[in-house]
C-alpha cells in the first residue's frame, strides 16, 4: 500500500534544513505532504499564503511532494489526508524532548499514525527559521542556509543587503 506522510510545521520561512528533510522524506515515502500550520499565536513574519508559495517554489521539481495548510489537531489532518506517517526533524538532542512528547501524545490521539524522525545533513543541523530571521535582520550572512527564493522575500520583507 502506498504510504503518504505528512510533514507539518511553521516554515516561517522554509530553510535549507526543511528542504533537506523534504528531499529525504520524498525518497522514503510514496507521497509527502508538507503541511503549514495556520497558528495565529506564533506571530509569523510571513503569511501562511506566502509560506505555501515559497514551499511550492522549492518543491516544484519533486514529483511526489505537495503543499497544504491545516489548523486544529495535526493528527486529524493526517487522517483526512490518508497519511499513515508524520515526518519530523531532529537537529540536536535539544529537539528530542519536545518532539518525543508530541509524538507520544499524537500516538495516543491516533495510534495508526507513526511519527518518523529524520536528521538533516550536518551542515543544516544548527539552522532554524528563527535564527535565520534574527541573523538576517542584523545584517549577517545567511547564504547557503535558505533557498534563493526565500532570501529574495526576506530582503523584500526586512530589507537588508
Ligand atoms: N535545520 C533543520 N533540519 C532538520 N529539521 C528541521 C530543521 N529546522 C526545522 N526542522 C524540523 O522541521 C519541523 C518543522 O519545524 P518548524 O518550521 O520550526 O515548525 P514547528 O513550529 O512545528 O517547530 C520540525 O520537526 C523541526 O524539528
Ligand atoms: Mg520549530
Amino acid at each position: 500500500m502506498p504510504v503518504t506522510a505528512l510533514y507539518p510545521g511553521t516554515f516561517d520561512p522554509p530553510t535549507n534544513g526543511h528542504i533537506d528533510l523534504i528531499q529525504r522524506g520524498a525518497k522514503i515515502f510514496d507521497h509527502l505532504t508538507v503541511a503549514v500550520l495556520m497558528n495565529p499565536v506564533k506571530d509569523p513574519l510571513f503569511t501562511v499564503e506566502e509560506r505555501v508559495e515559497m514551499l511550492k517554489e522549492v518543491t516544484a521539481a519533486i514529483g511526489n511532494v505537495s503543499v497544504a495548510t491545516f489548523d486544529g489537531l495535526m493528527v486529524e489532518f493526517a487522517r483526512q489526508q490518508g497519511a499513515s506517517a508524520v515526518l519530523r526533524g531532529i537537529r540536536a538532542i535539544s529537539d528530542y524532548e519536545h518532539e518525543f512528547q508530541m509524538a507520544l501524545m499524537n500516538r495516543r490521539l491516533a495510534p495508526e499514525v507513526e511519527t518518523v524522525f529524520l536528521q538533516p545533513a550536518g551542515r543544516y543541523s544548527f539552522v532554524s527559521s528563527r535564527m535565520v530571521k534574527e541573523v538576517f535582520s542584523f545584517g549577517g550572512d545567511i547564504t547557503g542556509l535558505i533557498p534563493p527564493n526565500v532570501l529574495k522575500r526576506l530582503r523584500a520583507r526586512i530589507g537588508n543587503s
